[in-house]
């Protein structure tokens, strides 16, 4: 080998390390990255969600001019809550610290930048339905709880509908068998074991701790509060987020007339505490669409996500210049330099129809469709 070939070995090689070494997930479609223009229409989607696309792709493609994208968007997320896709979106899934399953949906019309969305939405299944009826009929972006079942009622959707599950009912029973481990609580007691709980100021529990521990062998604090001892009950939840525990639809859709409509749809995280509402619903954060510039669509720890806005992020990033994967990427790395441990993902599609993905902690999948594949097709964007 030549020192020239050598020596673009070696960068080759540097870029993969650095890459590794930021745990950044490149896009890869039959090893390349999936960087591809495109006409309209298109719908992209978190997760393999072939169904939904499909029904999406239906709307948007119809032979007779084609449906809105923000029909499409309807159609498509109401196909998974239906479909209760993974369990995690619609009916029927991931129940709440009492058992009850809440849903969240948010959509966005990216040609007038007008949104509608529904926050822990109590005994009306059909999520992204509510949304819309918020952004056609109030002025309002945002109804919660059970103000917006009765919105939703009123405007005709189905309910009150009990939206539990046998499977759901069945987990939670379990989760109460395993003394309500693992939570989403932190800095409570009793710690390992079921509510009501109370707070417990950290600093002086330190404290005291601390004392003792200096006043009998002096060495020994150090290794205490680095031990597991301590930091165990406080980030307990860590461990169970997982794609069948923070999962979500997020999709978007470019129509023939090249607007662009984004939205969501999930019943949120599993075991969360009442109340709780994740980044489903929140502008910028789960989905974000301009017609102007292009779309983003995340799922993942929305707890931490939404403090990012993350597909606010990537528009905007997209909007001064970025490709695609290099929006995504910074989204993400955003998130991870202040939260190493955090499990998310975002895709970008930018207004000529070149998209990307990038995810942190896990491996993730987005599903694509266009008119020149005969099915949608599903990237897989490694960790
Ligand atoms: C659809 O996507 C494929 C692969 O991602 C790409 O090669 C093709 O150019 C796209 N077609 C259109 C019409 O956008
Ligand atoms: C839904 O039905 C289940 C099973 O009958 C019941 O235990 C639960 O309390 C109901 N949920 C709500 C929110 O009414």
């Amino acid at each position: 080998m030549d020192s020239m070939g050598r020596s673009s070995v070696r960068l080759l090689v540097a870029v993969g390390l650095l890459l590794l070494r930021f745990n950044w997930c490149l896009a890869v479609d039959g090893g390349g990255v999936a960087e591809v223009g495109g006409a309209f229409p298109m719908v992209v989607s978190t997760w393999p969600f072939r169904e939904a696309v499909r029904a999406a792709w239906e709307v948007v493609s119809a032979s007779d001019g084609g449906g809105s994208a923000v029909d499409a968007v309807v159609a498509g997320c109401s196909a998974c809550e239906v479909l209760r896709c993974d369990g995690t979106v619609g009916p029927g899934g991931s129940p709440d610290e009492n058992g009850e399953t809440t849903l969240d949906a948010l959509i966005m019309n990216g040609a007038t930048m007008e949104i509608g969305a529904v926050a822990a939405m109590r005994y009306v299944k059909d999520g992204i339905k509510a949304a819309k009826l918020v952004m056609d009929h109030s002025l309002h972006t945002l109804l919660v709880g059970e103000k917006a079942t009765d919105f939703a009622i009123s405007m005709g959707l189905p309910g009150p509908i009990n939206l539990s599950s046998p499977e759901s009912l069945e987990k939670w029973a379990n989760w109460r068998q395993n003394h309500c481990q693992p939570n989403f609580w932190k800095n409570v007691a009793p710690a390992g074991s079921c509510g009501p709980y109370r707070p417990i100021n950290l600093a002086q529990a330190l404290d005291s701790v601390k004392h003792e521990v200096e006043g009998s062998q002096g060495g020994v604090c150090q290794d205490w509060f680095q031990s597991d001892n301590l930091l165990e009950p406080i980030n307990s939840h860590l461990k169970f987020i997982d794609r069948h525990n923070h999962d979500t639809i997020s999709m978007a859709v470019i129509d023939k007339m090249g607007h662009i409509a984004v939205g969501t749809s999930t019943n949120g995280a599993t075991f969360k505490i009442p109340g709780r509402v994740g980044d489903g619903p929140i502008p910028g954060s789960s989905s974000y669409g301009d017609d102007e510039v292009g779309a983003c669509g995340a799922s993942g720890d929305g707890d931490i996500m939404m403090r990012f806005l993350p597909c606010y992020q990537v528009v905007e990033s997209m909007r001064r210049g970025m490709e695609p994967q290099d929006a995504a990427r910074d989204a993400i790395s955003r998130i991870a330099r202040k939260y190493p441990d955090f499990v998310g993902a975002v895709f970008a599609v930018n207004r000529k129809g070149v998209h990307a993905g990038a995810c942190h902690g896990w491996t993730f999948q987005y599903s694509v469709m266009n008119s020149s594949m005969h099915d949608v097709e599903v990237i897989t964007v490694y960790p």
